[in-house]
């Protein structure tokens, strides 16, 4: 009896093994319920009284070496799953990367420009702190002028030449100041207003200026261009230019695009008119060219420009523009799948 016990204590030191399968077997063999030692626990009120003491200190030499052999085998294969590989254990399920969104604002901007690069308008860009010259004088705003009052300015307290851009217009000059025509170009950008912040206005927007400045050109060509922009960004391509005033073209025009009266939504829109205010234009004021360093007789130009976030609305159905610069995810999130 004591040769068996012995046979299986060198069995049990012996045993070896990284299958998660073999060591529950090796352990059920010896310590489940009808497992070796306790058929020897059993057995133990059979043995003669002399051999009691050697006999039992055996059974529990044993008991201790299963336990102590199946708790550092079950360890080793833990720990190696763990760091099996460089990357851990590659059967492990993935944790998913969250894929962002573009900005509403971003969407419109890139389709805006999209279009004009398709007949070769380039883009440029200005700072957002801007002067007095480039963006009111340079077009046709002097100082005391009216028109200024049009555009609720903010200040640098420290400095009246110094303000936060009321317009992307300004880029207009910076490009004629450094560019020779014929020029073709689109100046995306951020600009402010100090006006209250309400669902409609907020005191910082994004606008899109065009500008087209070579030798003859035309109102005409104005109004193509302009055509082929709300057919290719709205997919309508019917317009109409309502005389308008801009300081820094002659004549000016307010741009609406007819949108349709199809559902109760265009209706909405369109406050039941079907027609949809979108962009201020007109041919280059002579007096801008002048003042950037361009001959009006022998060149001419016409200019555009129009609100991104107010187009973002419109296209998205967004009802607050203060949702645009809020950053909530669960509103943001709900562009993924936009360009
Ligand atoms: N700068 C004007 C505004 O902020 C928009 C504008 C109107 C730009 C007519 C132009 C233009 O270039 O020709 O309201």
């Amino acid at each position: 009896m004591i040769d068996t016990l012995k046979q299986h204590l060198a069995e049990v030191e012996a045993f070896s093994s990284t299958s998660k399968d073999e060591i529950e077997a090796f352990r059920i063999k010896y310590l489940g319920k009808k497992g070796l030692l306790n058929s020897f626990f059993a057995e133990f009120k059979n043995v003669p009284n002399g051999q009691k003491k050697e006999f039992g200190q055996a059974i529990n030499q044993l008991k201790t070496s299963a336990n102590e052999k199946v708790n550092t085998l079950k360890q080793a294969v833990e720990n190696q799953s763990e760091t099996q590989g460089k990357y851990g254990d590659l059967t492990r399920p993935g944790e998913p990367i969250e894929i962002g969104a573009r900005h509403p604002i971003s969407i419109v901007k890139n389709r805006i420009i999209n279009i004009f690069s398709r007949i070769g308008f380039n883009v440029s860009e200005g700072p957002e702190i801007e002067d007095d010259w480039h963006n009111f004088t340079a077009l046709n705003l002097p100082e005391y002028h009216p028109a200024r009052d049009m555009q609720d300015t903010f200040f640098i307290q420290t400095d009246p030449d110094i303000l936060l851009r009321t317009h992307t217009s300004s880029v207009q000059v910076r490009y004629m100041e450094n560019n020779r025509p014929p020029i073709r170009t689109i100046s995306p950008g951020r600009v402010y207003r100090n006006e209250a912040i309400s669902a409609r206005s907020h005191c910082f927007f994004h606008q899109v200026e065009g500008l087209y400045v070579d030798k003859d050109v035309s109102f005409a060509d104005l109004k193509q261009t302009l055509q082929y922009f709300t057919s290719e960004m709205f997919g309508k391509s019917k317009i109409r230019l309502r005389p308008s005033y801009f300081p820094f073209t002659e004549p000016s025009a307010e741009v609406d695009v007819y949108w349709g009266l199809e559902t109760e939504t265009d209706y909405k829109m369109t406050k039941g008119t079907g027609w949809l205010e979108i962009m201020g234009c007109g041919m280059v004021d002579p007096n801008v060219l002048q003042n950037c360093g361009i001959d009006p007789e022998v060149y001419s130009g016409f200019a555009f420009g129009m609100g991104i976030d107010r187009i973002a609305l419109l296209l998205h159905q967004i009802p607050d523009i203060r949702l645009l610069s809020e950053n909530d995810i669960r509103f943001l999130d709900q562009f993924k799948s936009s360009l």
